[in-house]
């Protein structure tokens, strides 16, 4: 019944050039959108770095590099991105109020058939998909970053979510070569809820005097995480963390309460990598 051909990505950040990249590498012609000609210049030239690398290694040739970027086109209009749209994946900023306003614009935008979903780390997909008079056709679709190396994609039933949606996005995410991985709609879904708390812990061990180094340290070598949960902060984005403790809060209680340090760091912008200075300070 779905057909997914062309797919639209809103925003171009971390996270929506990442799903560009992996969705036009599997043939599929995208629309990458944001509000900011600057995001989606940077945004184009990370996916050509992260290209360029994979070139290097010899694990794209030089045709499939140019047929890959001839699939890729971008534009600041929602509604430009969004009219030939079968699946549409928003990616913008983590909040709710901007999120459900994106969806009431797809909702007038988008052709009958076309399947919305949301990227949103921790936001419950039913409250989303109630901006629309289509909730059939939301659900959410987690990445996890960076995408063009991670190979689990957490898929979000919706309440009203029917099953040929979920059917379709199953088969659009083998497509890419991901690994659907089902989560039921409640805040967090399953990778959020389970490593916020850990997040949190790890910043209120700094709270206590341990030193960063150390916290990742510790939980790299004696429990073989691939990264520390401070780096991983530094890459998510402290902000995106810190949206995310709220909604857990809100929804499952106060074992998500933010750690103080957290908090005043967002203040402060010291959100990590994006702007050079978090836990680790960044020169690149
Ligand atoms: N960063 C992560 O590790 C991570 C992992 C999984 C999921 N997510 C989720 O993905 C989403 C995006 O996160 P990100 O890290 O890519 O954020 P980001 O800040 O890197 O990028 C967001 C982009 O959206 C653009 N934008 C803002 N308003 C817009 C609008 N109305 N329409 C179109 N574009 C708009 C911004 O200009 C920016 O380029 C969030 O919901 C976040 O929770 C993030």
């Amino acid at each position: 019944m779905f057909d997914i051909k062309t797919v639209a990505v809103l925003g171009a950040g971390a996270m929506g050039n990442g799903i560009t990249q992996v969705t036009a590498a599997a043939g599929y012609t995208v629309v990458m959108q944001d509000i900011a000609e600057t995001a989606l210049e940077n945004g184009l030239n990370t996916i050509k770095k992260s290209v360029g690398k994979l070139a290097a290694k010899g694990k794209v040739s030089q045709e499939e590099a140019d047929a890959l970027f001839a699939r890729i086109s971008t534009t600041t209009s929602l509604e430009e991105a969004v009219k030939d749209a079968d699946l549409v994946i928003e990616a913008v900023p983590e909040n709710l109020e901007l999120k459900m306003e994106v969806f009431k614009r797809l909702d007038a935008a988008c052709k009958p058939g076309a399947i919305l979903g949301s990227n949103t780390s921790t936001l419950p997909i039913t409250s989303i998909a109630s901006a629309t008079t289509r909730p059939q056709h939301v659900c959410g679709i987690h990445f996890m970053n960076p995408v063009p190396v991670m190979i689990g994609v957490e898929l979000i039933r919706g309440r009203l979510t029917s099953d040929e949606v979920m059917d379709a996005v199953v088969a659009y995410v083998k497509q890419i070569g991901r690994e659907p991985v089902m989560a039921v709609d409640y805040a967090g879904f399953i990778v959020s809820r389970l490593l916020d708390v850990l997040n949190n812990e790890a910043v209120k061990c700094v709270m206590d005097g341990n030193k960063p180094e150390d916290v990742d340290k510790a939980m790299k070598l004696c429990c073989n995480f691939p990264i520390g949960p401070l780096a991983l902060i530094d890459m998510v984005g402290a902000e995106i963390v810190l949206h995310g403790l709220e909604t857990l809060e809100r929804d499952l209680g106060d074992k998500y309460k933010a750690a103080p340090l957290l908090r005043q760091m967002v203040r402060a912008g010291e959100l990590g990598r994006k702007t050079g200075r978090g836990f680790y300070t960044y020169n690149d």
